[in-house]
């Protein structure tokens, strides 16, 4: 009884925080807009375990607001386990840690909203009497899990995300979590959360190392924890097949907003034509790339710039050419073209008037910079050429052979 009023006035509480999400910035021009990771997160399709620290020194409090926290990550009809008939769905595996771990629930488990309120209460109402904490023993048993449940199974291609929920880092030798947290970063993401305010010994500083970067998040500003780490989810489960770049906000910067776009520059050469086909062949409702704004001028260029096949001085088509009277950017596989509007990137001099230069590449214009700029040319010219796609998201399941 207790347990019920707890979590209905945890659930009312948090609730108030939610109504505005995080909201995703993106580069809004005039009306078309770089693609934003698919944000429906009714149908989030993750494997996840979150692992929480329950020694002591997590107080009876702080274990339950641990338990609120993961409780309110699905409260809004996410889909919990395993539907035959929706591959779009989470699971979620509980594990405690203090001196051993101790695995709550399996990743098979927890099927429904009402059995992971009942199992994490049930599991996190008080702290244990245990004073050591060691985050070894919960990665590990959370990669157990993975691996046995997750990985090599027919959700190997879902992404993996731990999270964390640690009042002490602790730990040498082989209880040093780090190697571990390191090896496991290569296919999963780890997000951790800091309980208690001391920034013990560097307390801070070490569990965000453990992080995947950009994931690492305190419990101190608490009422914005449910929404970031909603949004770590939405990201988490953003990303692209093989041999495709994923668009961020910034290219140096690994933990930069990812956009639901991905990019492939094709070291091929083709004709307009040639080069628009391939990139329906390439991937499902796959086109030829528009450059919208400049982020994702520049974003592709980088891309560019580090793949040794693209020799200077770069030319390659993009997804733009002139017909009935206008520019128009190439849009997925039965969708009608999109009007060039504000921003645009033409070198001095162009577009010409001549009507035969239709087509459109990005032209370095000068040998001692990188920067390119459009000109229109002749459709029939051969060059290499850039294609794009929308990232496998919430709004869009992608299979395991697609991937
Ligand atoms: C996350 O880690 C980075 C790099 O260590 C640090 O600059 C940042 O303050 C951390 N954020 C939080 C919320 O702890
Ligand atoms: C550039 O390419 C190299 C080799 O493929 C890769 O290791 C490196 O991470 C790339 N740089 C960036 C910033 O992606």
């Amino acid at each position: 009884m207790a347990m019920k009023f707890l979590l209905t006035c945890f659930l009312l509480g948090i609730t108030f925080c939610l109504g505005s999400p995080v909201s995703q910035s993106s580069n809004c021009q005039d009306g078309y807009m770089d693609r934003v990771c698919g944000e429906d997160e009714t149908h989030l399709w993750l494997d996840i375990v979150a692992v929480v620290d329950n020694s002591k020194g997590m107080t009876d409090k702080g274990v339950v607001t641990v338990a609120g926290q993961i409780v309110s990550l699905f409260v809004d009809g996410q889909q919990l386990g395993i539907d035959p008939n929706q591959p779009r769905t989470t699971r979620i595996g509980i594990v405690t840690y203090n001196r051993d771990a101790t695995v709550v629930a399996d990743l098979n488990k927890i099927t429904s909203i009402d059995q992971l309120a009942d199992i994490v209460f049930g599991a996190l109402h008080k702290a244990s009497s245990i004073a050591d904490s060691y985050l070894h023993a919960g990665l590990e048993a959370a990669d157990d899990l993975l691996q046995r449940q997750s990985f090599a199974t027919s959700r190997g291609h879902y992404k993996k995300l731990v999270i964390v929920y640690a009042s002490e880092y602790s730990g040498t030798g082989t209880q040093d979590p780090l190697p571990l947290a390191t090896r496991m970063k290569v296919d999963v993401a780890i997000a951790t959360v800091a309980y208690g305010q001391d920034n013990v010994n560097g307390f801070l500083r070490q569990l965000s190392q453990i992080a995947t970067p950009g994931y690492n998040f305190t419990n101190q500003n608490g009422i914005q924890l449910v929404p970031e780490l909603r949004a770590t989810m939405v990201q988490v489960n953003c990303y692209c097949p093989n041999q495709w770049f994923q668009m961020r906000q910034s290219y140096s910067d690994e933990s930069s907003l990812k956009y639901g776009v991905c990019i492939h520059p094709v070291t091929l050469g083709a004709t307009r034509t040639a080069a628009k086909l391939s990139c329906r062949n390439q991937w499902n409702n796959a086109y030829m790339i528009n450059e919208y704004t400049q982020t994702k001028h520049d974003f592709t260029l980088q891309v560019i710039e580090n793949i040794t096949a693209f020799t200077q001085p770069y030319t390659y088509y993009i997804g733009l050419s002139y017909s009935n009277g206008n520019w128009q950017w190439e849009q997925p596989n039965g969708q009608p073209l999109a009007q060039l509007q504000t921003w645009s990137d033409w070198c001095p001099g162009y577009p010409t008037a001549s009507s035969t230069d239709t087509a459109v590449v990005n032209v370095q214009s000068s040998s001692s910079s990188a920067k390119t700029c459009w000109q229109n040319t002749k459709s029939s010219l051969t060059n290499m050429y850039v294609c794009e796609v929308a990232t496998c998201d919430s709004t869009n399941y992608c299979t395991a052979e697609k991937i």
